[in-house]
């Protein structure tokens, strides 16, 4: 069941590999002809259907290899297969700066690439470097960070033309020169209390910021974020502005805001309900949560029925952050 909602799903086949070379060997040996779906650690998925007809690959790759340093950066190549917070604890402990906002964000290091994973004021594209791939045709290919296309929690390798394409290892760049980003508001509220800051303070700060509002998989099925924060233009943002003065919302530039989806959702009175055993999480409204049992499908209606909600009550399309397989 590798998937974070808790929903039950099968393939007709499941292969790991735990090197490039090996992924390479399945390509050889036609083991990847038929139908694909290239996972990490099942983190951001919904399994609309019981049964995916077709393999699914996870890669095994780990390790974490310093590349090279001077005296202000240390440059790092990560396998796929390793789990992002894992990395993070790893850079904290080396007393390397950029990735400890990233502390807890569920997946793996490839996926994480891919999604161009966030949170409070940090993309992890701010310190991939290069993306390393093999594709179908057994080619290994390069992908420097400029040519990643990336974007919010977007990029070149969610494209429908680049799913043949697998990431084997990411090549990021961290600082060791002391450096926050602290300006988001939950973080900067506890930091006001210490007298001084260290970078296991700070990864201590997001995770505890992170456990009161996010549920534990084990505990109760989630993929995180369910929808993505939309984004509006400046016309739009102005009349609901007047309409509701304590709309939270980050200006993008002078004519895109974007909106807390959660916000949105916990206005139209969603926040904490349930339809059947899919639930809006009380204690984050853009986190859709199986209470126990649920299907893909029924994940489905629920996500169906809070985007008209926000639809009907603020005229804003939200759409899913989760990826849907069907
Ligand atoms: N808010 C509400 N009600 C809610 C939830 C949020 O009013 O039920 C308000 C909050 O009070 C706050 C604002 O919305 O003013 C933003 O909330 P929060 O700081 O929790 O962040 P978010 O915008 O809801 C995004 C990311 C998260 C990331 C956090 C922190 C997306 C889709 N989600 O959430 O990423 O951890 O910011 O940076 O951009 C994920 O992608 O899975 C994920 C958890």
């Amino acid at each position: 069941m590798h998937n974070t909602f808790g929903i039950e799903a099968v393939a007709d086949e499941f292969l790991e590999y735990h090197s490039e070379e090996e992924l390479l060997q399945f390509i050889k040996d036609g083991r990847l002809k038929g139908r694909l779906l290239h996972i990490g650690a099942g983190s951001n998925l919904l399994f609309v259907n019981p049964i995916f007809h077709g393999t699914v690959l996870h890669s095994l790759i780990k390790g974490i290899e310093v590349i090279c340093e001077d005296e202000d950066h240390v440059w790092v190549r990560v396998g796929a297969g390793e789990v992002w917070d894992d990395f993070v604890a790893y850079c904290v402990e080396h007393q390397w700066y950029g990735a400890e906002n990233l502390s807890l964000v569920p997946g793996e290091v490839g996926a994480a690439a891919v999604q161009n994973i966030g949170a409070y004021g940090v993309e992890v594209k701010d310190l991939i470097t290069v993306v390393e791939t093999l594709g179908l045709d057994g080619e290994h290919r390069d992908f420097q960070v400029s040519e990643c296309k990336y974007a919010y929690r977007d990029s070149i390798f969610k494209r429908p033309d680049m799913k043949h394409l697998f990431v084997t290892h990411v090549q990021l760049c961290l600082s060791k020169k002391e450096q926050y980003h602290t300006e988001y508001g939950s973080i900067k509220n506890e930091i006001s209390k210490l007298d001084t800051l260290n970078i296991s303070e700070l990864r201590n700060i997001i995770i505890a910021i992170r456990q009161s509002k996010l549920p534990d998989p084990l505990i109760l099925g989630n993929a995180g974020s369910f929808f993505k924060n939309p984004v509006v233009s400046r016309s739009k943002f102005e009349e609901l502005n007047t309409q509701y003065e304590h709309m939270p919302y980050y200006e993008i530039d002078e004519e895109h805001f974007k909106i807390p989806a959660g916000w949105l959702i916990e206005q139209t009175g969603w926040k904490g309900r349930a339809l059947g055993p899919a639930a809006v999480h009380d204690k984050q409204a853009l986190v859709l949560v199986n209470l126990g049992g649920a299907t893909g499908a029924e994940i489905v209606a629920l996500s169906d029925t809070v985007r008209r909600a926000v639809y009907d009550k603020f005229g804003i399309e939200i759409s899913p952050e989760v990826n849907f397989i069907s």
